[in-house]
């Protein structure tokens, strides 16, 4: 399976590394190009065994999947530059956010299958949730061989092209949200006055290790919490105070927010390149 990268940037490097790692097709498969960085290809070379190329001819001659991994305002430049090399069976995987199968196909003048991601930054230690769209023309064989390669920098929600906005919101957006209630945490926790670095630390640790309960127990997370709750207990008196802020109502409006900004930048690229 010949896989090219259009774009070898932060996210690219975490799909290729991911794909590599799980051994779903050999580095010598792998073919990277980006705009005018060489040093970062050839280093890229060196390290992991891809080839890297800047002919549009070579690199899109009998490559089965075709990831575009520049910002979407880079896209047009891009689309300019490889439309006139496509070949039949190349397919492609959009990783830029916002931009819809329609406009890429349109771009890119080709009827040729186009799946959308959405990964999140946690595809760097592998464990991406990624949003995947395929179009209409996308086969059963080639949809099983993307979400292979998908599964391997994580795990995979399948959804129509218009909900991409909200697993933009709720898994793309999504790490920085729980970043921000674990700052608050530690904020919280350093006024207890224990030492600052060490409370950090602990917490860090205490994110860890829960997500790893999470990871590897069959228990709901509500039944994971009742479980270490006793009636009239430490914990319990905590969650008490916790429960009398509507923190459910607070993530809903953070998520409408994230929802609608999606929807109002995928509409502005659109725009933008109807005022053209
Ligand atoms: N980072 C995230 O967490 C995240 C999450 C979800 C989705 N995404 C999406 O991922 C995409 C890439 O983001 P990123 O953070 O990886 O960006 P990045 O690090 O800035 O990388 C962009 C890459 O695109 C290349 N490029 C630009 N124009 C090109 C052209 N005409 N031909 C070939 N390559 C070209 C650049 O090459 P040079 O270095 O040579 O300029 C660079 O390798 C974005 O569309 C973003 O929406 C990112």
């Amino acid at each position: 399976m010949k896989i090219v990268f259009y774009g070898a940037g932060n996210m690219a490097h975490a799909i290729f590394s991911g794909i590599i790692n799980s051994k779903v097709t050999a580095p010598e498969d792998i073919y990277l190009t980006n705009r005018s960085n060489e040093d970062r290809l050839k280093k890229y070379a060196e390290e992991l065994n891809v080839n890297y190329s800047y002919d549009n001819d070579a690199l899109l001659k009998n490559a089965d999947y075709v990831f575009i991994g520049t910002k979407p305002y880079d896209f047009d430049a891009l689309a300019d530059r490889i439309a006139p090399h496509i070949k039949d069976d190349n397919r492609f995987i959009s990783i830029m956010a916002g931009l819809p199968i329609d406009y890429i196909k349109d771009k890119l003048n080709t009827t040729n299958p186009v799946a959308r991601i959405m990964p999140n930054t946690n595809a760097q230690v592998g464990h991406s949730v990624t949003g995947i769209s395929f179009s209409s023309n996308f086969g059963p064989k080639a949809k099983d061989e993307v979400n292979e390669l998908i599964h391997a920098f994580g795990s995979i929600l399948e959804v129509s092209e218009d909900h991409l906005h909200q697993v933009t919101a709720i898994t793309g957006s999504g790490p920085a949200f729980l970043y921000h209630v674990f700052e608050q945490y530690v904020s919280a926790g350093t006024k207890l006055g224990l030492d600052k670095s060490e409370v950090e630390e602990s917490i860090r640790n205490l994110i860890i290790g829960t997500s790893k309960m999470i990871e590897r127990s069959d228990l709901s997370m509500e039944q994971l919490r009742k479980n270490i709750t006793s009636k009239g207990g430490t914990t319990q008196a905590g969650l008490d105070v916790l429960s009398t802020y509507d923190i459910e109502h607070i993530f809903e409006e953070s998520l409408k927010a994230a929802v609608n900004r999606s929807i109002e930048l995928s509409a502005q690229d659109n725009d933008e390149d109807d005022d053209d």
